[in-house]
C-alpha cells in the first residue's frame, strides 16, 4: 500500500513539475488524462505563452472590457476545445478573437456586459455550444433594415442559451434566423410577452425550446408549425391560461407548471397527441373535463400537484391512459375523496396523493393500480385505514403514511407487501408499534416513526418473538425521534442486527444502566447517531449537530458524576452482564456471574487458537501417516473415516469456535412457568444466533 502511494505521488509530481513549468503567471495549469490540460486564469497576458496541450481554459471574473483579435492563438492556445470566460467585464469582442481555434466547440461567455457581437464572430469556426446567459444583448437595431438583422452566422451551432438577456420581442428572436442547425434554444427568464407565428420559422431543426419564466400570455396558433422535430417545450412560469389551437404533433415533453390554467377542457391537449410528459403543477386548476386526457394516450408522467382540484374527481379521467407511469395530485387539499380510477394501469409505479385532504382510503383507492411501487399518502387526515387497502399492491416498496391522524394500524395491513422497503409513519398518534405488523415485510430497510407518541418500543416477549422470527432484522435506519421514550432497553435491538442509523433525539430519555449498555452496543455495531436532546440536558445537547458521537449522548443523558462514567464506558469488557430493567414483574433476569463478557477479543484468540490447533493436528497426522508406512495404492475410503476420527477439530460434537461463540452469546428466553430467564442480552444482540442453555 505504502509503496503504491509513494509511486503514485512521485508520478504525479513528475507530471506536474515537468509539463507545467511554463504555466503563465496568473494561471494554474493541471493535467488530466481524460480531459486534457486545463488552465484556470484570473487574467490573460498577451506577452506570455501557454504550454502546448491546454484544451480547456477558464477565466473567472475576466477583468478586461475587450477581447482582442487572435488573442488565444497568440497565447499558444490553438488547441482549445472549450473556453469559459464568465462573470466578468467583457463588453467588446473582436470579430477575429476566436479565429484560428479550429477545435473550439464550447464557449461560455455568460454574465458579462456584452451588448453586441459581430455576426461573423463564429462564422469560420466550428462552435457547437454557446452560452450568452446574463448579458444585456441588443439583438435588434431599428437603424438596420429588417432583412439584414442577423445576430450570428453559424452552421455548426447546435445549442444556444440566451437566458436573462433582455430579449423581449419577436424581432429579437428572428435575429437568430441564420442559426439553421440549432437544436436547443434557451430563452428562459427574458421579457417575451407573446409568441408569434413566424418567430421560429427559420429554426426548423429545433428539438427543445426553453421559454420558462417569461411573461408569455399568448401563443399564436402557428408559432411552432415549421418545427417538425420539436419534442420538448418548457413554458413554466408564464401567465398562460390556455394552449387551445396550438398544434405540435411530435411534442413529447410539455412543462406548463406555474402558469395560470384554471380549467382543462376536452380540447386542451388535442394538439399534442404524442405527449408523454406533462407538468401542470402549480396552476389554479379547479376542474378537469372527463375527456381531457383521452387525446394523449401516450402519457406517462402527469404532474397535477398544487392546483385547486376539488373532489370527487371523475373516475373515468384516465380511462385511456394505459401507459401512465407516474401520477401526482400532491397538494390539492380540496380533493377530500379519491375514487378508484377506471382503466388499466400496468405501468403506473408512482402515485402521489399526499396533502389532498383525504379522510379515508380503501382498497378501492388503488384498484387497477396493481403494480404500484411507491405510494405517498402523507399529510392527509386519515384516522383509520382499512386492512385491505394495500392488499393488491404486491410490488409496493415505498409507502409514506406520515402526518395523518392514525392511532393504530391493523396487524395484517402489510400482509401482501413483502417488498416494502421504506415505511414512513412519522407525525401520527401511534403509542405502540406491534411487531406483528412487520412480520411479512422482511425487506424493511427504513422505518420512520418520528414525532409520534411512543412511550416504549417493544416489551421483552415481543423483542424475543421478533428475534426468533427475524422481524425487522434487515432494518438499517430507524427514526424514533420526537417520541416519549424514557427508557432505552437492550432488548429493543436484539432483532435489529443490521441497524446502521438510529435517531433517538427529542425523547425524555433517562439514565438507566441499560441505557449505557445500549450505547455500547450502538458503538460496537457502528450505528450512526443523530443529534439528541433530553429534558435533563446539561451540556446544551440540543445545540449539538448531527453526528454527535454516542459517548457524547451518553455523557449528556448520564452525567459523569453518575455511576456510569465515561471510564466505565471505555472498558465495557470487564463488566458483568447488565441487569435488565423489565416491563413486567413476572420477568426475572438472572445474571450469570461466572460468564464475564469477554469479547470480541475472545473470538479473535479463539480463532487463532483453533487454527494453531488444526495445524498441530495436520502435522500430527502427517507424522502418523508416515509411521503407518502409507502405501501408494491410491485413495482408500476407509482412510477418510480414520482421518475423521483422528482429526480432532470437533469437541463434544461442536467445533471449538462454535462453542466459544455460543458461550459469548445470549440464549433465547425460556418460559419457565411464568419466568423468563435471560443471560446477558447485550452479548446476544452482538453475537447473533444461539441456543437456549439455561
Ligand atoms: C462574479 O463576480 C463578482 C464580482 O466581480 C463576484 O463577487 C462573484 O462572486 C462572482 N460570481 C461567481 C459565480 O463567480
Ligand atoms: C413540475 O413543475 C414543478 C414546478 O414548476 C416542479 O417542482 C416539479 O418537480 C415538476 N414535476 C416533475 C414531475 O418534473
Ligand atoms: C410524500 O409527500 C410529501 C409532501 O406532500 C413529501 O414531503 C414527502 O417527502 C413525500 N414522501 C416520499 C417518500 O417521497
Ligand atoms: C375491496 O374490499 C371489499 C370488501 O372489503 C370487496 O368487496 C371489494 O371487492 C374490494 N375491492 C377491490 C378492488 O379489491
Ligand atoms: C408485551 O406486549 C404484548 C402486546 O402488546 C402483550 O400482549 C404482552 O402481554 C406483553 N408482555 C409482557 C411480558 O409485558
Ligand atoms: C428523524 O426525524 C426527524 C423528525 O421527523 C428529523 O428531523 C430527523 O432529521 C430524522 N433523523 C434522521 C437521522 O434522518
Amino acid at each position: 500500500m505504502k509503496l503504491q502511494a509513494v509511486v503514485v505521488l512521485a508520478l504525479l509530481g513528475v507530471c506536474l513539475g515537468a509539463v507545467f513549468q511554463d504555466c503563465p503567471r496568473h494561471c494554474t495549469c493541471t493535467q488530466s488524462s481524460f480531459a486534457g490540460g486545463q488552465a484556470k486564469c484570473s487574467q490573460l497576458d498577451r506577452r506570455e505563452r501557454f504550454p502546448p496541450d491546454i484544451t480547456h481554459l477558464t477565466v473567472a471574473n475576466y477583468p478586461d472590457e475587450r477581447l482582442p483579435a487572435r488573442l488565444f492563438v497568440d497565447l499558444g492556445l490553438d488547441g482549445l476545445l472549450s473556453i469559459k470566460l464568465n462573470n466578468g467585464s467583457l463588453m467588446y469582442i473582436n470579430k477575429d478573437a476566436f479565429t484560428g481555434l479550429n477545435y473550439l466547440e464550447d464557449l461560455d461567455l455568460s454574465f458579462n456586459k456584452i451588448e453586441k457581437l459581430d455576426p461573423h464572430t463564429f462564422e469560420t469556426i466550428h462552435l457547437k455550444r454557446l452560452n450568452l446567459d446574463g448579458n444585456p444583448l441588443v439583438m435588434y437595431d431599428p437603424q438596420v433594415p429588417k432583412e439584414m438583422q442577423v445576430f450570428l452566422y453559424s452552421d455548426s451551432l447546435v445549442e444556444l442559451t440566451l437566458s436573462q438577456t433582455k430579449i423581449t420581442s419577436m424581432e429579437d428572436v428572428q435575429a437568430l434566423s441564420k442559426l439553421t442547425n440549432l437544436e436547443f434554444l434557451d430563452l428562459s427568464r427574458n421579457g417575451l410577452k407573446e409568441l408569434k407565428d413566424d418567430m421560429f420559422s427559420s429554426l426548423i431543426n429545433l428539438e427543445e425550446i426553453d421559454l420558462s419564466y417569461n411573461q408569455i400570455s399568448h401563443i399564436d396558433r402557428d408559432t411552432f408549425a415549421d418545427i417538425e422535430e420539436l419534442t420538448l417545450l418548457n413554458l413554466r412560469g408564464n401567465p398562460l391560461k390556455t394552449l387551445e389551437g396550438i398544434e405540435i404533433p411530435g411534442l413529447k415533453d410539455l412543462d406548463v407548471s406555474n402558469c395560470k390554467f384554471v380549467m382543462l377542457a376536452a380540447s386542451t391537449l388535442e394538439g399534442f397527441p404524442e405527449l408523454s410528459s406533462l407538468n401542470l403543477s402549480q396552476n389554479s386548476i379547479l376542474s378537469i373535463d372527463m375527456d381531457t386526457f383521452m387525446s394523449v394516450p401516450s402519457l406517462k408522467d402527469l404532474d397535477l400537484s398544487y392546483n385547486n382540484l376539488r373532489g370527487p374527481l371523475n373516475n373515468l379521467l384516465f380511462e385511456f391512459n394505459k401507459r401512465l407511469e407516474t401520477l401526482s395530485f400532491q397538494g390539492n387539499s380540496e380533493i377530500k375523496y379519491l375514487p378508484g380510477f377506471k382503466g388499466d394501469f400496468p405501468n403506473l409505479y408512482n402515485y402521489d396523493i399526499s396533502k389532498c385532504g383525504l379522510t379515508g382510503i380503501s382498497n378501492d383507492t388503488f384498484s387497477n393500480m396493481n403494480y404500484l411501487v411507491s405510494v405517498n399518502v402523507s399529510g392527509n387526515s386519515l384516522v383509520h385505514i382499512d386492512p385491505k387497502t394495500f392488499s393488491n399492491l404486491p410490488n409496493l416498496v415505498v409507502l409514506d403514511l406520515s402526518n395523518n391522524l392514525l392511532h393504530a394500524l391493523h396487524s395484517k395491513i402489510f400482509i401482501n407487501n413483502k417488498d416494502l422497503t421504506k415505511l414512513y409513519l412519522s407525525g401520527n398518534f401511534f403509542k405502540h408499534l406491534p411487531p406483528v405488523l412487520f412480520q411479512t415485510t422482511t425487506k424493511l430497510h427504513l422505518l420512520d416513526v418520528s414525532n409520534c407518541r411512543l412511550t416504549s418500543l417493544w416489551n421483552i416477549s415481543e423483542s424475543f418473538m421478533m428475534r426468533n422470527r427475524n422481524i425487522l432484522s434487515k432494518l438499517v435506519y430507524l427514526n424514533v425521534s420526537g417520541n416519549k421514550l424514557t427508557k432505552l432497553h437492550t432488548h429493543y435491538f436484539i432483532s435489529l442486527q443490521n441497524l446502521q442509523k438510529l435517531d433517538i433525539s427529542n425523547n425524555p430519555i433517562e439514565c438507566t444502566p441499560d441505557f449505557s449498555h445500549v450505547m455500547q452496543w450502538l458503538i460496537m455495531k457502528k450505528v450512526e447517531p443523530n443529534k439528541v436532546t433530553t429534558e435533563r440536558t446539561i451540556y446544551g445537547l440540543d445545540l449539538i449537530e448531527n453526528n454527535v458521537k454516542w459517548d457524547e449522548i451518553l455523557r449528556g443523558v448520564c452525567p459523569t458524576d453518575a455511576v456510569y462514567t465515561n471510564d466505565h464506558f471505555v472498558h465495557p469488557i470487564t463488566e458483568t452482564a447488565p441487569l435488565l430493567p423489565v416491563d413486567n414483574d413476572d420477568v426475572v433476569i438472572p445474571i450469570i456471574e461466572e460468564t464475564p463478557l469477554v469479547w470480541p477479543m475472545v473470538l479473535v484468540w479463539a480463532s487463532i487458537f483453533s487454527l494453531l490447533f488444526a495445524l498441530a493436528n495436520i502435522i500430527g497426522l502427517m507424522i502418523y501417516r508416515s509411521r503407518r508406512n502409507y502405501s501408494g495404492l491410491g485413495y482408500r475410503p476407509q482412510f477418510a473415516s480414520t482421518l475423521d476420527g483422528h482429526f480432532q477439530v470437533r469437541r463434544g460434537g461442536r467445533p471449538v469456535y462454535q462453542k466459544l461463540y455460543e458461550e459469548c452469546s445470549i440464549p433465547a428466553p425460556v418460559h419457565d412457568g411464568k419466568k423468563v430467564r435471560i443471560v446477558a442480552i447485550l452479548g446476544n444482540a452482538l453475537g447473533g444466533k444461539s441456543n437456549v442453555d439455561v
